[in-house]
């Protein structure tokens, strides 16, 4: 009898695993097919590469030295609030000091939403801090690192948004991330890093009344409100690998792959070799600002090549490091993904005006 009940419930927790299997699969081909060739022909046609050029008007904002407390950084901070105010997107920013191997240090995470009072968001996030170093020849810029993450935030927010106003589906909604202090100031310490992130994802551990929170839903806290979160760094540089590195999230990974695929077979990227190694899971972990939100149950894409680009940490990692042609792909692949994600189609759908008012 009790071999019989053990056999029972193994079966259950297969079949249950079976129907998980199923349904992951399922979402991956959903997002795949979910816009037209024509729809992913326009989002293509969205694209001003020039922005993301490194005198770009995304681009050379984060171009400069921008350690965490320092003058650089509180100008980067003023331009990516004056980009959310241009956007018109709900802004929040979670300031807090902090002691560190270099002293006392402030810093300031900024968040991005586009329609609040949605229950459920796709979270994009990148860090806009850079790595301190000592005074030496020459700066660390980290263009890579993260300056064209965080420049294709922007293009993938200022080239959507207008989609996004006529989206029909009030239920998810776009919000990007900028974290500071992901670099390690020494390194010697195994906590001396990702700062930003750890305050964040506790600081959303607690419900926030207003304005975070959808009125619909005020006992969610911030971080029940994430869907997914989609972490970019390192990028920008020639011939990438990206790698799925998540079991759970591994669906996401395989229709980025499969989009991808399709802008390959329509001509619209550079390139007829993948980026996304799809063949196996990656071994290994790499830390970075996803890791207090992977530790809290929140299903994330991370989108760093492996292995890193080798200008990584040196003062190579300039503008004469990154790839245009690499960059002009992952854009069109970034907004094709969120669109498909939010099932925001290019052509305006007639049942537009039945939305609430609140939620346009
Ligand atoms: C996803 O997998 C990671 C690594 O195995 C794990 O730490 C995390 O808790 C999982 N997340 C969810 C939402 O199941
Ligand atoms: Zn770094």
């Amino acid at each position: 009898m009790r071999r019989f009940t053990t056999l029972c419930s193994s079966l259950l927790a297969l079949l249950q695993l079976l129907l998980v299997l199923h349904l992951v699969a399922q979402v991956a081909a959903d997002l795949i097919t979910a816009l037209t060739d024509q729809e992913i022909e326009e989002l293509a046609l969205l694209s001003k590469p020039e922005r993301l050029e490194p005198d770009g008007e995304f681009l050379a904002p984060f171009l400069v030295k921008r350690v965490p407390g320092t003058e650089g950084n509180r100008q980067v901070q003023k331009f990516i609030l004056e980009q959310g105010k241009k956007l018109g997107w709900f802004i929040e920013t979670d300031s807090f000091t902090q002691d560190t191997p270099m002293g006392s240090i402030d810093f300031t995470n900024i968040i991005l939403t586009k329609h609040p009072q949605a229950p459920a968001r796709l979270v994009l996030a990148a860090h806009f801090d850079s790595k301190y170093f000592a005074p030496g020849p020459a700066d660390f810029i980290g263009a890579t690192d993260s300056a064209v993450p965080c420049a294709l935030l922007f293009d993938l927010a200022f080239s959507l948004d207008h989609y996004l106003d006529q989206f029909t589906d009030p239920y998810t909604t776009v919000q990007l991330i900028f974290f500071d202090g992901e670099e390690a100031f020494v390194g010697a310490d195994p906590n001396d890093f990702i700062w930003g992130s750890k305050h964040l994802a506790a600081y959303w551990e607690r419900p926030t009344l207003f304005p975070a929170t959808p009125s619909a839903v005020p006992y969610k806290t911030p971080l029940e409100h994430i869907d997914l979160m989609v972490l970019l760094d390192l990028i920008g540089a020639p011939a990438p690998i990206f790698n799925d590195y998540f079991a759970n999230t591994s669906d996401y990974f395989h229709a980025l792959a499969g989009l991808e695929s399709r802008l390959i077979k329509l001509f619209l990227v550079s390139r007829h070799k993948s980026y996304f190694k799809t063949d196996r899971q990656f071994v290994g972990g790499i830390i970075d600002d996803h890791v207090p939100f992977v530790q809290r149950n929140i299903p994330v894409l991370h989108l760093i090549p492996h292995p890193f680009p080798k200008v990584w940490h040196t003062t190579k990692d300039d503008a004469d490091a990154l790839d245009h042609l690499v960059i002009h792909d992952f854009s069109i692949l970034m907004r094709v993904f969120v669109a498909s994600y939010l099932k925001a189609h290019p052509t305006p759908a007639p049942s537009i005006s039945k939305m609430s008012p609140r939620l346009r």
